[in-house]
């Protein structure tokens, strides 16, 4: 934690808690439009997982009524499996291309992602970390693994690390296992941005939704930073958004009104949105 220097403290977490999914890719919309059109050069860090699929249908909607402009923009995505091609169905440079580049217009050149089929991990992982310095994100975006982790930071990554390879938690093989044929076809390994790095974007952006988050959500925000709780970092994070749908915080909801220590932390702000 001594890496992030004046961010000792924690910062408050904006919460927005939405009715349902709809509402709450409405909102996240909003506030990546927000930085497109503020700067048509912004640097978009990006998420896979089906999370923002909501979001990016509605970035292509508007895209195409309104024209907003993304001839100049750049994107960096936080991970990519291992061993998989750009080209793989199931690589994560696939989806993002299926479901939101080819849609926007952005084209390859704008693009940056891990190469999972690098031979030399290493090397890939420095080229990413050194192209991530030169590339400072405006916004970063995440989804939330069930087990508390961003990206593919699996609990118990230090808070300071870079790009590397991870060997992917059991929990998140099976997670994910509901996108592929079969779960042995799951990679078991993937490269990913670290936290460090998602810590260095200046604003950060984080959505969850379904009964199935509710226990990351309420461990991520009720304060304990952890590292066996990678997404608990954002907490010292000047400006992160969380954007949850209802049932995403049930637990959260569900232990707001007890004497314990969490409550005391919540503030209101106005109608369904609260600051840790
Ligand atoms: C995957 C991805 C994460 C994603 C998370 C949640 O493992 N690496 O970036 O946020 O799982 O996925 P989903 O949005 O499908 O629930």
């Amino acid at each position: 934690i001594s890496l992030y220097g004046s961010f000792y403290e924690a910062h408050a977490m904006k919460i927005i808690i939405t009715k349902n999914y709809e509402e709450m890719s409405e909102r996240a919309a909003e506030i990546m439009l927000g930085v497109v059109k503020q700067n048509p050069k912004a640097v978009l860090g990006l998420a896979t997982g089906t999370t923002p699929l909501g979001l990016y249908a509605k970035m292509i909607a508007d895209h195409k009524e309104n024209g907003t402009d993304y001839s100049q923009i750049r994107t960096v995505n936080l991970d990519e499996y291992k061993g998989l091609p750009k080209t793989h169905e199931q690589s994560y440079a696939y989806f993002m291309k299926k479901n939101l580049f080819d849609g926007l217009g952005i084209i390859p050149e704008q693009t940056n992602i891990e190469n999972g089929a690098a031979r030399d991990a290493e090397a890939e992982c420095a080229r990413y970390d050194a192209l991530l310095e030169e590339l400072p994100r405006d916004i970063q975006l995440l989804g939330l693994g069930s087990n508390g982790h961003i990206a593919f930071n699996e609990p118990g990554t230090p808070f300071g690390s870079g790009t590397h390879v991870v060997e992917l938690a059991e929990s998140t093989v099976k997670d994910n296992a509901r996108l592929f044929k079969d779960i042995s076809e799951v990679p078991q390994k993937a490269f990913t941005m670290g936290i460090r790095q998602i810590m260095q974007a200046k604003k950060i952006l984080i959505l969850a939704s379904g009964e199935s988050k509710s226990d990351a959500v309420y461990k991520m925000v009720k304060g304990e930073i952890t590292e066996k709780v990678p997404a608990s970092v954002l907490l010292l994070h000047p400006d992160c958004i969380l954007i949850a749908d209802e049932s995403a915080t049930r637990k959260l909801k569900a232990n707001q009104s007890r004497q314990d220590s969490f409550v005391g932390r919540v503030v209101c702000d106005k109608k369904d949105t609260i600051t840790v």
